[in-house]
């Protein structure tokens, strides 16, 4: 087909054309292309970061979401900071070189905590990116100069009504914000979207994906969207796992040097998930290291993976898995090569700018 040709050759689409990427029928030549461009640019390797879910508080409503503050039905919990930081350390030893704080939006880490946990972290040598939500310029100047070297902040969907639905306390232009302090601040920046949102069209799903285009970002991660039981979207029930793949493979055919994971949510929808992700443009598996009942306790949806298993379990499953199908895990850090090239122009911009 004649645009997937394009994409190959240029990595550029009009919003039309990625319109009809997402509705092809047949997207196994879509999928093909995506994984050839994967092998083309960035190898075979597959990047391993090791997940801990620390706090499953959060202050916000967000109405897809189980962490939601308006839902008593999950028992909440946090870790301390000792916890945390020996969590990361037992991961080096599986070896993760690369660590991922996730929480709900929990006010109890101020900036001191996170930086002390921060630093702990980044003692071991490991890469450390944060996913904790929207924070101030300063709070996120302060994570940067403990040593934080990547951020997560998905922007769920750039559908301003859609989102304002969804997320009816949030500012999507404090998002937006987030997402350029994050930038300005040196950060390895990530982001991303659900996909099959209710009363999400192709159309803004190809919006989304030119905004992660035009940021542009290091990293991005797309999951299906899942309806939750104890939220107020229970109702909005399909299996979004196509439109979620697709999603993902336009974006490594647009972007082939991002860094991006074949998500647990994907696994959640189809038992080999995260395999087909990793033969449709993923290069990144992100397996959860948080240990005891934390692990079963961090609902954002139903039918998540892995809660029954111990951290050891699943990183020997999933070399498993990944070496099955041909690829190999990474020994490096995993910088994005996007970040990389972006960083590298920017200094030597400002070189040449020095000079004159
Ligand atoms: N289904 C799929 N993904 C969800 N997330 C939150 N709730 C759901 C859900 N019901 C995702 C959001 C958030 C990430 C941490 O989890 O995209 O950014
Ligand atoms: Fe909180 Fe994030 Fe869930 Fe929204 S999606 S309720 S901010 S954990
Ligand atoms: Fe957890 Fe396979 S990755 S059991």
């Amino acid at each position: 087909m004649d645009i997937i040709q394009k994409v190959i050759n240029t990595h550029n689409l009009t919003q039309a054309e990625i319109i009809e990427l997402l509705n092809l029928k047949e997207p196994s030549a879509l999928y093909a292309a995506a994984d050839e461009t994967r092998k083309k640019y960035l190898g075979g390797g597959v990047h391993l970061r090791g997940l801990i879910e620390f706090s499953n508080i959060c202050k916000n409503n967000c109405l897809y979401c189980g962490l939601r503050c308006g839902n008593n039905k999950i028992k909440r919990y946090r870790m301390d900071e000792e916890t945390i930081i020996s969590t990361a350390r037992k991961a080096k030893t599986y070896g993760y070189k690369t660590i991922v704080l996730q929480s709900g939006e929990d006010p109890f880490y101020d900036t001191d905590k996170l930086c002390r946990i921060i630093k702990g972290i980044k003692q071991m040598d490991l890469a450390l990116t944060l996913s904790i939500g929207e924070k101030s310029y300063e709070e996120y100047r302060a994570y940067r100069q403990a040593g934080a070297d990547r951020y997560l902040l998905r922007i769920e969907t750039t559908d301003k009504a859609l989102y304002k639905r969804l997320d009816p306390d949030m500012s999507f232009e404090n998002r937006l914000r987030c997402l350029q302090d994050l930038k300005t601040l040196g950060y390895e920046v990530g982001s991303g979207i659900m996909a099959g949102l209710p009363g999400q069209s192709v159309e803004s799903i190809a919006q989304d994906i030119l905004f992660l285009k035009n940021l542009p970002v290091d990293m991005a991660g797309i999951g299906p969207f899942i309806a939750n039981p104890d939220t107020p979207l229970a109702d909005y029930k399909q299996n979004n796992f196509e439109i979620a793949l697709k999603t993902m493979a336009i974006i490594r055919l647009l972007m082939p040097l991002i860094n991006i994971p074949a998500t647990t949510a994907m696994e959640a929808l189809d038992k080999d998930g995260r395999i087909k992700a990793l033969k449709s443009g993923a290069n990144v598996v992100m397996p959860n290291i948080t240990e005891g009942e934390a692990r079963k306790l961090y609902i954002l949806y139903p039918g998540k993976i892995c809660t029954g298993e111990a951290p050891a379990v699943c990183r020997a499953c999933i070399e498993g898995k990944i070496k099955a199908v041909g690829r190999s895990i990474a020994q490096d850090k995993g910088v994005s090569r996007a970040y990389i090239r972006r960083t590298e122009a920017q200094t030597a911009a400002e070189r040449s700018e020095t000079k004159s």
